[in-house]
């Protein structure tokens, strides 16, 4: 078995695509720090303070048993407050926010049409959704529009999901949030907003975020409604925005499986 894996990693390394871990180095080109918030002294002061009045260093255990703590439920509040939302879910990162929306909340039945270059998170919450999945072509709301459209025709009864990134880090184009906007109120879909990189590194983006159509405000589904799955997908849910904001950890981007 792991002779297998010693010739895959051969493999890899004869063909120059090996990669390894390094120490950071040199001016930051990589990473997804920025704001420089992994080491401002304003934070590292703040956790000092928190710890040093008892704040546990870790949850103990899933917030659904003793894991919750009024720390996260207020930075919560404050998230959902600085960005205009009815509520906001903490996650680790960035790739478990969107595995777990996307392996969640759409249904068997539904459609998840998704930007051809939507980040590999997306790809593996799709896998484990119950819902099927089909790529329209990188911001392209049009394809989107005659993906549903297809769905329909062919008997689809769920809900249509949109899943696309604002700002593709990769290129560094920004998706037409209006018109993707105007097409998920045309269908009845869900649109998911993947903002890993938009809020802290544009100001056009940021502007784009803050207004995703025709001057409408955003809405997150509540907090509440990951506990009240039965009600969810008993009705039909109304148009509505999800906005998934990464926390930038990772400076690398995996290519997704196909
Ligand atoms: C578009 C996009 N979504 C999600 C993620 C995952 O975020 P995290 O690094 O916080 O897990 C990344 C990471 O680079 C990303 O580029």
């Amino acid at each position: 078995m792991l002779d297998f894996h010693r010739a895959d990693l051969a493999r890899l390394a004869a063909r120059d695509r090996l990669r390894v871990l390094a120490p950071m180095a040199g001016k930051d080109f990589a990473s997804n720090d920025y704001l420089g918030l992994a080491s401002h002294p304003r934070l590292a002061a703040a956790i000092a303070e928190a710890v040093g009045q008892g704040v546990p260093v870790g949850s103990g255990g899933s917030r659904l048993l003793r894991g919750n703590h009024p720390e996260h439920e207020a930075l919560e509040a404050e998230a959902a407050a600085f960005f205009g939302a009815e509520a906001s879910l903490y996650f680790s990162s960035g790739y478990t926010a969107n595995v777990a929306i996307l392996a969640t909340l759409p249904q068997r039945g539904d459609l998840i049409v998704h930007d051809a270059l939507v980040h590999a998170s997306m790809h593996e919450g799709m896998r484990l959704s119950r819902a099927q999945s089909v790529a329209a072509a990188h911001n392209d709301p049009g394809a989107v529009a005659q993906a549903i459209r297809a769905w329909r025709d062919g008997g689809g009864k769920g809900t249509p999901w949109i899943a696309v990134e604002s700002l593709y880090s990769m290129d560094g184009d920004t998706a037409p949030l209006a018109d993707l906007y105007a097409v998920a109120e045309q269908h009845d879909a869900m649109l998911i907003v993947d903002e890993a990189h938009a809020p802290a590194s544009s100001e056009r983006a940021a502007r784009v975020w803050q207004r995703p159509a025709s001057g409408s405000s955003p809405s997150i589904p509540a907090a509440r409604r990951w506990g009240a799955k039965a009600r969810w997908s008993r009705g039909r849910p109304s148009s509505a925005t999800i906005w998934s904001i990464a926390g930038g950890g990772s400076s690398s981007r995996p290519r997704p499986r196909r």
